[in-house]
């Protein structure tokens, strides 16, 4: 008897339930199957184009008699094509049978077109097969991220340049360090995100390789044409052994997950400038009203709590990157089905990372800043290393100016920030800032994602037959 349960319910799991690839306890299907009755759903348009690529490719392929007959293979894409479409509409529902969305829709497609449903897994396997579904998520959705980046980081930009010379305390270790502007703060930021986005690129770049036509790890005795499949998918290139392609199932997901904790840490740090610099005894911000949340007791609260679930979303998605590292670090060659547990912490974190900055980007724009509080918190001390600096200038060895202010800290007088900033004028300094040079760069960024993203529309529209995404 399985533990805790009574003994019926103990003979009811265990009933043999029969599926497409065998017969499972019922038990044994449900913990085997997993999350991905749930998480698939995500995956399954992207399968859809996978499988439609396939079934081009066997039709083309100069055999006798023919892997599959082209008349059937244009059913079959116009079928995927209509799935698709519903599953972008939330109309594709998995049954616990299906185990997940690869043996659905070849469940489907039996249902609805007979036997030629049962002919189009000839010459692949789940294993390749998810892989690809994948690939397409992970190019698509990194090159969404890059363009979100980028959108964020110009709105940084656009706050930069309406307060460039807004006087602002620099600090190191919190402390009042040096005369800064608001315009550095978030220009920082932008250049942070563009950097981010740099990084997702190239992951972007990583996954562009098709795994299709691998199978389960050591291709098939079928004249298929791995190069066809990658090219009807818009792939720059087909991952080269068979092997290899599986072994980017996982690894590739890990990639993608440290751009994007990466991109989060950038993210969850500016979250915390603003909390604490919008906290009432600094003042420095004010936080966009609609983004703040109240309080069930305290009538006077407005809580940043975006910004706090930025932090502790920016932790879930290292989490979710390091656990991806975790369980392949012992998996050992070919598929394994540990891999399918890389899934969820792939796609919630992906998801989490697009969600923040899709999120952050009206809040930059509607953030403001209190020029007066700003002005208060320039302190003497501001000023220390502008004056030893002042003094060396003029021929005095720094350490010497240095000792002497430090022996004079208590009469140091307070300068004007507007001027201390204006000083600064070298290249990327308060008064040194190119913010032209760093929109060019998320702007490029931006461009590359979005042209590659039209490149693979043309792919899917061509490889469907319809136009792809329906109501582009
Ligand atoms: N759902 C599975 C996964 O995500 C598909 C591959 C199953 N392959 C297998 N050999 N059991 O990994």
């Amino acid at each position: 008897m399985l533990r805790g349960m009574s003994g019926s319910e103990a003979r009811r799991r265990a009933r043999l339930h029969g599926t497409t690839v065998g017969r499972v306890r019922d038990d044994v299907l449900a913990y085997t199957a997993g999350d991905d009755l749930r998480l698939d759903v995500e995956l399954v348009e992207y399968d859809c184009l996978g499988t439609a690529a396939h079934v081009t490719m066997l039709a083309a392929a100069r055999t006798r008699p023919p892997l599959l007959g082209r008349r059937e293979a244009r059913r079959v894409v116009r079928e995927l094509g209509q799935m698709a479409v519903e599953a972008r509409r939330g109309r594709f529902a998995l049954r616990p049978e299906d185990q997940d969305c690869h043996l659905a829709i070849e469940r489907i497609l039996t249902e609805r077109l007979g036997d030629t449903g049962r002919r189009i897994h000839l010459g692949r396997s789940r294993n390749d097969q998810v892989a690809t579904a994948l690939r397409l998520h992970t190019r698509d959705h990194l090159l969404g991220a890059v363009q979100e980046a980028a959108a964020l980081a110009e709105a940084l930009l656009d706050f930069a340049g309406r307060h460039l010379r807004v006087p602002m305390a620099g600090r190191t270790h919190l402390q009042p360090a040096m005369p800064s502007s608001v315009g550095l703060w978030a220009a920082a930021w932008a250049e942070d995100l563009a950097d981010d986005a740099v990084l997702m690129l190239n992951v972007a770049d990583l996954a562009d390789q098709c795994p299709l036509g691998s199978a389960a790890s050591y291709g098939v005795p079928l004249p298929i044409d791995r190069a066809l499949t990658a090219r009807l998918l818009g792939f720059s290139r087909p991952t080269h052994t068979v092997l290899y392609a599986n072994h980017t199932r996982g690894k590739v997901e890990a990639a993608a997950l440290h751009a994007c904790a990466q991109t989060m840490v950038t993210l969850s740090r500016m979250a915390e400038d603003l909390i604490l610099f919008s906290m009432p005894e600094f003042g420095y911000f004010v936080l966009p009203a609609g983004f703040c949340t109240g309080s069930s007791i305290m009538p006077q609260k407005r809580n940043p709590d975006v910004l706090e679930l930025v932090r502790s979303r920016a932790a879930r998605v290292a989490a979710d990157a390091a656990v991806t590292l975790e369980i392949l670090r012992a998996a050992p060659s070919g598929y394994n089905r540990d891999l399918q547990d890389t899934k969820e912490p792939y796609l919630r974190g992906i998801g989490t990372t697009r969600a923040t900055l899709r999120i952050l980007e009206p809040f930059v724009r509607g953030l403001n800043v209190r020029p007066e509080r700003l002005a208060a918190g320039f302190l003497p001390e501001v000023f220390a290393a502008d004056r030893a600096i002042e003094l060396a200038s003029s021929g005095l060895p720094f350490r010497d100016a240095y000792q002497k202010v430090r022996g004079e800290l208590d009469h140091l007088t307070r300068e004007d920030p507007a001027a201390a900033i204006a000083r600064k004028r070298h290249l990327g300094a308060p008064a040194g800032l190119d913010l032209a040079l760093l929109r060019g760069r998320a702007a490029a960024a931006a461009r590359m994602a979005g042209e590659s993203r039209a490149r693979h529309r043309r792919a899917f529209t061509r490889l469907l037959g319809r136009p792809w995404p329906p109501g582009h």
